[in-house]
């Protein structure tokens, strides 16, 4: 059994607060939130991380794009969608997308982005969503490690009744390195759960973010009731699908 790489919360009022503020954070922080993906601005790390970055980026992408296209799934439910830097890619291949986000303005930014009739934008608090109908497929990049323990079994409950009987859950989300985010931001901690984020004006938030290895990951996931199939790239992700064991 893999060792656990991460500390319980303090508490759930602890939670409920980086919670909150993780919200705030990806509100305020969507006009600039490509840059993280793009290596530009205070993300820039220089050429020789940069490429490693971007063959990482690739990486995801192409393997995200082959599952779509060996698995087939018609119906997609994407969590915290984001700017769209994944939605562009599962909307001209599945019939729909139901897109979910809590920020209005990343949400402004993906319609724009993905300008496609088939995705439908919810804005909602996963942590309060429930679903109305079941999906093929449950999307989820860099969303899963915002998520604090404590909500971990109850997030995946929600998975499991959103999930058509043959479906599956699709996971990208952050490894553990060191120079993954930005120039200016504390090296992000491995076990401490939370990290600390600037935006470019320099304002700091305090979110969640849980750095899971695919090993700790497919364990957790196990105890969840998932049977998960997850690999990571070179440095910077782990990606992978999960589906229902029960
Ligand atoms: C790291 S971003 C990932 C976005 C996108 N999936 C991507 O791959 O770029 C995390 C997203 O989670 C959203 N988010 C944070 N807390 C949320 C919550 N409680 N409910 C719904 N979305 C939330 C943020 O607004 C943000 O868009």
């Amino acid at each position: 059994m893999p060792e656990p790489i991460h500390r319980p919360p303090a508490s759930a009022a602890d939670d409920d607060a980086l919670l909150d503020a993780q919200i705030a954070y990806y509100r305020a922080r969507a006009p600039e939130y490509d840059a993280w993906w793009l290596r530009t601005g205070r993300f820039d790390r220089g050429e020789e991380n940069n490429a490693a970055w971007r063959a990482d980026v690739n990486a995801v992408e192409r393997a995200a794009i082959a599952t779509l296209a060996s698995r087939r799934p018609t119906s997609v439910l994407e969590l915290a969608c984001g700017t769209g830097l994944f939605t562009r890619h599962l909307a001209p291949r599945v019939a729909s997308v139901t897109a979910i986000d809590a920020a209005p303005e990343v949400i402004a930014i993906n319609r724009a982005r993905v300008a496609a009739s088939n995705v439908d934008y919810v804005q909602a608090d996963i942590f309060a969503w429930q679903p109305q109908t079941r999906y093929d497929c449950v999307f989820m990049s860099f969303w899963l490690s915002h998520v604090p323990h404590a909500r971990f079994d109850a997030l995946w409950a929600m998975v499991r009744r959103a999930l058509a009987p043959n479906g599956f859950a699709y996971i990208i989300d952050s490894a553990h390195d060191q120079t993954s985010t930005a120039v200016d931001h504390p090296p992000p901690d491995r076990q401490a759960g939370v990290v600390t984020r600037k935006l470019d004006d320099g304002r700091e938030y305090r979110i969640v973010k849980v750095f899971w290895t695919p090993e700790a990951l497919t364990a957790r996931l196990a105890a969840s009731g998932f049977s998960a199939d997850l690999q990571s790239t070179a440095r910077y992700f782990v990606y992978g699908s999960a589906t229902n064991a029960r």
